[in-house]
C-alpha cells in the first residue's frame, strides 16, 4: 500500500488490529524515540506552545522497553512516533535493530529521508517492518516519496489534499467549549512510552503527560492495569470524560479502534 488517505489508514490500522494477539488488550505499544522536531506544524502542538528540546531516547533504555515488553509477553505492534521527529534521533537505526525481533513501525516526516533516500535501507536493514511517511506540503515531495519507497513495506500519508482526523491532542488546542460526553477506547488498547520511561495514559496527552508509573520500578502489566488506569476506564467506559484532567477538554474520536480490547478489560477490571 503506497498512497494513504485518512480512511485508507483507519481501514488498515482496524484490519491489523483484528489480526493482533492482545496482551490485557493492549495491541498497540507506541514509543516516543525524541523530544526534537525540525518543523512546526500548524495542526500538532508544535505548531503552538510544544517545547523542541535536543533530547533522544538512548540504547539503554530501548533494551529497558525490550525487556518490559518480553516479560509482558506483548504480542502485539510497536510504533516509533512520539511527540517528534523520530528520524533526528542519531541512535534510530540501533533502537529499531533492539525492538525488531516484533512488528515494528515508524511514522516519519520524511524530511531527512527525502535528503538521504539510503537511510530507508538502514532502517529495513536493522529489521523494521513498516513505515510511514507523512506529506505535509505538496504533490511534488509526495511523487518523489513513492518513487523512495519503491516496493518496501510502508505507506505515504497524503495531508495536503486529504482529510486527516487531527484531534486537539488532550486540550492543546482549545477546540471545545465544554468536555466531550463520549466513550474513549485509546486507553483500552494502546499503551505508551516516554522519553523519561514514564508510561503515559494516553498518546494524544500532549498536555498533561499524565504518568502511570516509570517502566524503570515497575511492570509494563502492573501499570497497564494499575487501579489508577482502571479508574479513568471506568470513566471513559461512560463517556466521564469530564473526570479526567487529560480528557476533559480532548475532542479526539476514541472509537475508532478498540472495541475487543474495551470488551476484554470491561470483564475484568
Ligand atoms: C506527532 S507525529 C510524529 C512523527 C513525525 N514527526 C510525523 O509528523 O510524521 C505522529 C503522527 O501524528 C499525526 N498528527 C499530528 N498532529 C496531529 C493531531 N493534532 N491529531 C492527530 N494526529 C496528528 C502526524 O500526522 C503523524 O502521522
Ligand atoms: S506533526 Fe510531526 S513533523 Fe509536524 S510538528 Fe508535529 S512532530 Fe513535528
Ligand atoms: S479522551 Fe483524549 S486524552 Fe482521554 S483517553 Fe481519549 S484520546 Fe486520550
Amino acid at each position: 500500500m503506497n498512497d494513504l488517505t485518512f480512511n485508507g489508514h483507519i481501514d488498515f490500522r482496524s484490519q491489523q488490529y483484528e489480526n493482533q494477539k492482545d496482551s490485557f488488550g493492549m495491541r498497540t505499544m507506541e514509543i516516543n524515540p525524541t523530544e526534537l522536531c525540525n518543523r512546526t506544524c500548524s495542526f500538532c502542538p508544535r505548531g503552538d506552545w510544544y517545547p523542541n528540546k535536543n533530547v533522544h531516547l538512548n540504547t539503554e533504555n530501548a533494551r529497558l522497553i525490550k525487556r518490559r515488553l518480553d516479560e509482558f509477553d506483548y504480542q502485539g505492534i510497536v510504533i516509533l512516533s512520539g511527540k517528534g521527529e523520530p528520524m533526528l534521533n542519531p541512535n534510530i537505526n540501533e533502537i529499531v535493530s533492539i525492538l525488531s525481533d516484533r512488528w515494528l513501525e515508524l511514522i516519519t516526516n520524511g524530511d531527512r529521508i527525502l535528503k538521504k533516500p539510503s537511510l530507508l535501507d538502514n532502517l529495513f536493514e536493522n529489521g523494521l517492518s513498516r513505515i510511514i511517511i507523512d506529506e505535509y506540503d505538496n504533490l511534488e515531495n509526495y511523487n518523489k516519496k513513492i518513487e523512495i519507497l519503491g516496493d518496501r513495506n510502508g505507506a505515504i500519508k497524503n495531508h495536503f489534499s486529504k482529510h486527516h482526523n487531527y484531534n486537539n491532542r488532550s486540550g492543546s488546542f482549545e477546540t471545545i467549549e465544554g468536555s466531550l460526553n463520549r466513550k474513549c477506547y485509546l486507553p483500552f488498547y494502546k499503551g505508551y512510552i516516554d522519553l523519561t520511561m514514564d508510561m503515559r495514559f494516553c498518546c494524544n496527552d500532549w498536555k498533561y503527560k499524565e504518568s502511570l508509573g516509570n517502566i524503570k520500578d515497575s511492570t509494563i502489566e502492573e501499570l497497564w492495569m494499575s487501579s489508577k488506569m482502571n479508574s479513568y476506564r471506568k470513566d471513559l467506559s461512560v463517556g466521564n470524560r469530564c473526570n479526567i484532567i487529560s480528557c476533559k477538554k480532548c475532542d479526539a474520536d476514541g472509537m475508532l479502534l478498540g472495541e475487543d480490547s474495551f470488551n476484554t478489560l470491561m470483564e475484568v477490571i
